[in-house]
């Protein structure tokens, strides 16, 4: 059991008048290890206790001394000017590598036992390129989706494809003026983004093109089969690429219903909002006023009688309402559009939907790459592909130097460059913009995806020369004689409640910076103590057993952020 939860326990019998979550609360981990493993600050307490920190550390002090149950557990406890320290026993260390060792699960939680959420991440547009701004969404989605499925969820995640609207009008005039099936089929997005780009360059001059569009959009609305099979041609292909980025990164969706499915679900949406009084008129275009909200009005139907995002939004979140009965709907998009999401989660509210309490905007940074910014309209889109291919080869690159004879090189680099840019994306909170630059995501000696991913393939390395396979080692009777062992283990027990906190903070990036501290943790311990050539044997067998739980934590943790975990590098 977690430290805190015990300390809490124990405390609770001296401070009958709190909770114990609300014990465990006040508790700290001292930066200083001097401090103890896990400290108190006593004048949190002073207000309530009335009394000075000082001595309401030493009074608990002397109130646990009688305690036999937490003198095993820890084998210090004293009070320094205010503070209550713990400084946990190596009994109790031991015990805990024993557990971690055996559990390939470590980490997880039933915290979601019989809850249901539904993320809504990556949703890329239909015939736009895939590039690094989307990497975001659908990198942090994916694994805000690990952490709530290792926490005992039932996830549903939906790419929300950006697959209706009027742009589609606008692809189809195009593509009847300048397309040809040849070049689509052969350029595939590529291909469509340049007729798309032309007909915006071509509607300057000749604005009739835009009703044309129009037009063409309308018609596919009203069910012209021609435009509509052109248009889910556009789709499929355009699919059919985004799968291939998938794949490398790990991401997979329990719904693709984009946009599109919606159409037919916006009538009655419109109705309701209609019969609840709640739209206004402005301008011929169909509003709810959200002025009492202090936000602009949720634009619900245009003056021409078409549906927008916005409306879709509303449609989509009734029908996983309905469909998925959600604990909880996350929304993982880029923080530009957090009015949007914050507009429509009120109007749901103000349908009278008291669900609208369970939808999450997970908003974050923008991306930028040696410092400029990305922008479709001036043309710097830098492709998720090249970047990809680019790590992929300097990662190759570099196997080829250090490591010529590795088996399944090829595998092995696409796992590590792709790891490195997914690290380095997830590496900071993700609110923060994202500078993108390659000296830094690919520096396999910094704080990146390709150490922590080194770091595993070393402990597979010592595990599976150990003399004395797993399944045959004794896994009791440890000893613990070095202090980086001692401070290993704290850092694997640490964990559990990492994932949790990611979990409840919608913040991947607290496990992959925990995974660089386990890194760290490991890599003086495996300075400082010899493993496979120590001679003692209970030592021996301690230090492998403190080998194999690392592995699990770092796979465990890899696999949560969507690394792969590759045995050899
Ligand atoms: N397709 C949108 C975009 O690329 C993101 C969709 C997010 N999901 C949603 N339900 N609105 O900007």
């Amino acid at each position: 059991m977690n430290e805190k939860l015990l300390v809490a326990q124990y405390l609770k019998n001296l401070l009958p008048d709190m909770t114990e979550e609300d014990i465990a609360a006040m508790l700290e981990y001292p930066a200083d290890k001097k401090m103890g493993d896990l400290a108190l600050p006593c004048f949190k307490l002073s207000k309530v206790l009335r009394k000075a920190p000082v001595m309401i550390a030493q009074e608990l002090c002397s109130g646990l001394e009688n305690m036999e149950e937490a003198k095993n557990v820890f084998e210090k406890i004293e009070s320094v000017n205010g503070y209550l320290n713990f400084f946990i026993s190596k009994g109790n260390l031991v015990k805990d590598l024993e557990n971690i060792e055996k559990d390939e699960n470590y980490g997880s939680n039933d915290d979601g036992k019989g809850k249901t959420i539904v993320i809504d991440y990556s949703s890329p547009n239909i015939a736009k390129p895939f590039h690094i701004g989307h990497l975001r969404s659908t990198v942090i989605g994916q694994s805000i989706k690990n952490l709530h499925r290792f926490s005992g969820y039932e996830c549903v995640g939906v790419n929300h494809l950006g697959d209706w609207g009027t742009q589609f009008g606008k692809l189809i005039v195009a593509y009847k003026k300048w397309g040809s099936k040849e070049r689509i089929e052969n350029g595939g997005i590529d291909a469509l983004t340049e007729i798309y780009v032309k007909f915006h360059n071509e509607a300057e001059n000749d604005p009739v093109l835009n009703d044309e569009a129009r037009a063409a959009f309308t018609a596919m609305e009203n069910g012209d089969e021609e435009n509509l099979a052109l248009w889910r041609w556009f789709v499929d292909i355009s699919i059919n690429e985004f799968k291939k980025t998938y794949a490398l990164i790990g991401a997979d969706f329990e719904s693709w219903n984009g946009e599109s499915f919606y159409f037919d679900k916006t009538d009655r949406v419109i109705k309701e909002l209609r019969e609840k009084n709640l739209l206004s008129v402005d301008d011929g275009a169909e509003i709810v006023r959200l002025d009492e909200y202090d936000m602009p009005p949720c634009l619900i139907l245009k003056s021409d009688g078409s549906t927008i995002y916005a409306t879709r939004d509303i449609a989509a979140a009734i029908y996983r309402k309905e469909n998925y009965n959600f604990d909880k709907c996350i929304y993982v998009t880029s923080a530009g559009q957090s009015l949007h999401f914050a507009q429509f989660f009120k109007v749901i509210g103000m349908m009278g939907y008291e669900w609208s309490k369970d939808m999450v905007h997970v908003p974050f940074g923008t991306v930028s790459i040696e410092g400029a910014k990305l922008a479709t309209r001036t043309g710097n889109v830098v492709l998720l592909e090249d970047i990809f291919r680019i790590a992929t080869q300097k990662t190759l690159e570099i196997i080829n130097q250090k490591n010529p004879d590795l088996e399944n090189k090829e595998e092995v680099a696409s796992a590590v460059g792709v790891g490195a840019v997914v690290f380095h994306d997830l590496s900071n909170n993700r609110i923060k913009d994202v500078n993108f630059m390659w000296d830094e995501v690919l520096n396999f000696d910094g704080n990146t995806g390709p150490y922590v991913q080194y770091t595993y393939a070393r402990c597979c390395g010592v595990l599976e020369k150990s003399p004395m396979t797993l399944e045959i080692r004794p896994t009791s009777g440890y000893v613990l004689t070095e202090e980086a062992e001692s401070a290993l283990i704290k850092t694997l027990k640490l964990f559990p409640e990492k994932v949790r906190q990611a979990r409840i903070d919608l913040e991947p990036s607290l496990v992959a910076r925990y995974l660089l501290d386990v890194c760290a943790a490991f890599n003086r311990f495996y300075h400082d103590c010899p493993v496979l050539k120590c001679e003692d044997e209970n030592v021996r067998r301690t230090r492998i057993a403190l080998v194999k739980a690392t592995s699990i934590v770092l796979k465990n943790g890899l696999t949560l952020i969507g690394l792969k975990t590759p045995k050899n590098i």
